[in-house]
């Protein structure tokens, strides 16, 4: 087992999900109740995250002074590194030109934490982000690599099993810093690597268990991933107890109400209420155009929805939610912690404190790829499991801007076309999302003899692992233009077809 402990870095869960990559159970813990969850959990080793925070600030967090005295083998991470550097006697000072994005590290000596990855006199990518250095290093420490800006790239007490890095190993900017990881998870502390999906599955079912009793419980199905493999795998655990519930809030795409009632009702046996909401949020929406303001009209109707039919179901204390761990990083702040608010996501944010029900989200700590491996383990079918995500507030914020129906039935259609073709080609699943994005201006053109003045479209395809960066996809120009002229020809109110092109960051892959 592995303790991360969190200072509130944005990628904390990235170090979290190579533990699990390497077999290992691990389980994140904030810096606060770090001290008790050391104890209970005895672990093998400890991994200090990265913050936001900066360590010559007052009342910047610190680890528990326990678990340097426990012997435990310890890897700090950026400001980790520099706690794990400040508290055993070193400096750290603030202050330097902040230091953001790819650097080369040399490898000064050999330690178990490059074995078989890095090698001495060579030089490495990595992926920095920091304001602050060591400027001292404690006692017993060594300096194994350095780069440009950072002379203690990587540190270590070999004889205390302690390492630190400047960088991020935990995200794929860093090429080998999965292996550096596993060589800290598997060799340094001794972990075996037997953890697996399955065993997440019992695990998960048994807390399932033993936070609902006999509790019933309500799941909002969305039609996506993500619900759906929460409540198998809830119904799984509870049988029915469980009832699903899922509202139509008029911005699902073509066809896709029809085909989570059948997979549920028919397939699963799982019990379903099909709420027809779509007047009530499209009339609520009506005239929205900030995105955030459309987001939380949505999660406020949804969660009104939900009180309302958990009043008809009658008795149900829970509400289970298939949110990942994407959802809830961007949205920390919304709920009081430390990082920025990028967008409210409509799963965790706007969830009024007067519903009196808790919460169960059981995929909560997993991230999109880990969540289909479940599926596969659960026995969803691959045409399901496979597909791509799509987001809680659904097309509105695929139209930015004003919502009509009119608009909706737009893009609804010319959605179709694109994901039409993007199968024909076979492309479908080496795109991460694809999706089409109604724009809110119209443009002129000329199509037989006559003028157009219609709305513009833009399509959007991206790769990713785990939704938290993305590239846009590198389609082939003919491709494009066969989607472009199909959805010119076919869609009425369409004139202009756009190819987006921005990775994320800077973008995000929605573009609300
Ligand atoms: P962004 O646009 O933030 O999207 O780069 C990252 C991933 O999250 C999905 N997404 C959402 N999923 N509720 C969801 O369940 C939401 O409110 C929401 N907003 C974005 C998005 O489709 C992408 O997969």
């Amino acid at each position: 087992k592995i303790l991360i402990i969190d200072f509130g870095s944005q990628v904390t869960q990235l170090i979290a999900r190579r533990v699990r990559e390497e077999g290992v159970y691990s389980e994140i813990v904030p810096f606060q109740s770090a001290a008790k969850a050391f104890a209970e959990m005895k672990p093998k080793g400890v991994i200090l995250s990265g913050s936001p925070a900066s360590v010559s600030d007052d009342n910047s967090p610190r680890a528990p002074q326990e678990i340097f005295d426990s012997g435990v083998p310890i890897f700090g991470i950026c400001y980790g590194q520099q706690v794990m550097a400040e508290q055993n006697g070193g400096a750290v000072e603030g202050g330097h030109a902040a230091e953001f994005g790819r650097a080369e590290v040399k490898v000064l000596q050999d330690s178990p934490l490059f074995e078989g990855v890095w090698k001495k006199g060579e030089e490495y990518p990595v992926w920095m982000s920091h304001g602050d250095r060591i400027t001292k290093l404690p006692d017993g420490f060594e300096i194994c690599a350095v780069s440009e800006h950072a002379p203690f790239a990587v540190i270590a007490n070999e004889q205390r099993r302690y390492y630190g890095t400047q960088f991020h190993p935990e995200v794929v900017h860093t090429p080998q810093g999965a292996a550096l990881i596993r060589n800290f998870v598997r060799k340094i502390s001794g972990c075996q690597g037997d953890w697996t999906m399955k065993a997440f599955r019992e695990e998960e079912i048994e807390r399932i268990r033993a936070k609902v009793g006999k509790g019933k419980v309500i799941c909002g199905l969305s039609g996506g991933v993500d619900s759906s493999v929460a409540a198998i795998l809830i119904h799984e655990a509870i049988g029915d107890q469980l009832t699903c519930v899922f509202v139509d809030h008029g911005l699902l795409r073509a066809g896709e109400a029809e085909q989570v009632v059948t997979l549920f009702r028919d397939h699963y046996n799982i019990p379903l209420v099909h709420v027809q909401a779509q007047d009530m949020f499209l009339d609520a929406l009506a005239g929205v155009s900030d995105p955030e303001v459309k987001r939380k009209t949505i999660g406020r109707l949804f969660i009104e929805v939900f009180e309302q039919e958990a009043k008809k179901i009658g008795g149900a204390e829970f509400l289970a939610q298939g949110t990942l761990y994407p959802d809830v990083i961007e949205s920390v702040s919304f709920t009081g912690g430390p990082s920025v608010t990028i967008k409210s996501h409509h799963n965790v944010g706007g969830l009024p404190e007067r519903m009196n029900m808790q919460l169960v989200e059981p995929l909560r700590e997993l991230f999109k790829d880990e969540v289909r491996k479940l599926g596969y383990e659960l026995g969803l079918p691959e045409i399901f499991v496979g597909r791509h995500p799509f987001p809680g507030p659904g097309l509105a914020i695929r139209c930015p801007g004003e919502i009509t129906r009119e608009k909706l039935d737009i893009l609804r259609k010319a959605d179709a076309v694109y994901l039409d073709e993007i199968r024909k080609a076979g492309l479908y699943d080496k795109i991460w999302q694809a999706f089409a994005v109604l724009l809110p201006v119209r443009t002129v053109g000329v199509m037989g003899d006559g003028r157009t003045y219609d709305y513009a479209c833009a399509l959007r395809a991206v790769t990713s692992t785990d939704g938290m960066t993305a590239d846009f996809y590198p389609y082939d120009m003919a491709f494009l233009g066969r989607v472009a002229t199909r959805i010119i020809n076919e869609v009425r109110g369409i004139n202009r077809v756009t190819y987006d092109i921005t990775s994320k960051p800077p973008g995000t892959i929605e573009w609300e």
